[in-house]
């Protein structure tokens, strides 16, 4: 199925990860660098648009007419998950600024339950990539979103490892302007808001709490 504003990376080494990560006997230490090592190789990607503006060098021998990014960067994680994600893209810009929302999902209503948030001030030079790496009703990333929003940032992208159906349409309806970038699609949500075949609860699988 096309979705309009979404695009999945299709890369062999993400693949062979994603494939790991899936799998129910891989332990959470090795979860966590998988997720970490995925976030980084979804970095390149994420960043193919962005503007540069010109950056002259000196090089030992004469002028060098570079480039460095013309806008600020500034990863924002949907805690508890989103932090293994925000390290991997961390580990490829450096100097990005960081937020943090933290949200949990009721686990009766399945809707996203705010505890945290703390962002830059105002971001009107920035671009935004919020992460997390289910989406799976829509409900989490399409908060954590709207907050960030709220201090109108140049662009937001969502980046995320697995996508549902369900969510990406959430997504597309509530935030049409937002890029959604995952690794897969898969089929769609169980009747306990859990993504098949998915990889189980990203959370407890990152930290070992269940
Ligand atoms: C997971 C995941 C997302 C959310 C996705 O977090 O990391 O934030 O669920 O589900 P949704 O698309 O239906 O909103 P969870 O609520 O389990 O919290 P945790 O990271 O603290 O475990
Ligand atoms: N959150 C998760 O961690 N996993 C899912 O499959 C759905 C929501």
């Amino acid at each position: 199925m096309e979705y309009r504003n979404v695009q999945v990376l299709d890369h062999p080494l993400i693949k062979h990860k994603l494939t790991l990560l899936r799998n129910k006997n891989t332990t959470h230490k090795d979860f966590r660098q998988l997720a970490q090592e995925l976030a980084g190789l979804m970095t390149y990607e994420v960043c193919r648009n962005m503007r540069t503006k010109s950056c002259p060098v000196e090089t030992p021998l004469e002028t060098y007419e570079g480039q460095e990014l013309e806008n600020e960067v500034t990863i924002v994680p949907v805690l508890r998950a989103g932090l293994v994600m925000a390290q991997g893209m961390l580990d490829m810009i450096p100097h990005a600024k960081v937020g943090h929302i933290g949200l949990f999902r009721d686990e009766t209503t399945l809707s996203p339950i705010q505890y945290y948030c703390k962002l830059p001030d105002s971001m009107p030079g920035s671009d935004v990539f919020v992460v997390d790496p289910m989406l799976a009703t829509g409900g989490s990333a399409s908060m954590a979103i709207s907050l960030v929003k709220e201090r109108h940032p140049a662009s937001v992208s969502f980046c995320c490892i697995i996508a549902a159906p369900e969510g990406i349409r959430v997504l597309e309806r509530e935030h049409p302007d937002v890029k959604v970038v995952t690794l897969e699609i898969d089929r769609q949500l169980n009747e306990n808001g859990y993504i098949l075949p998915g990889l189980g609860d990203a959370g407890d699988r990152i930290y070992g709490t269940k």
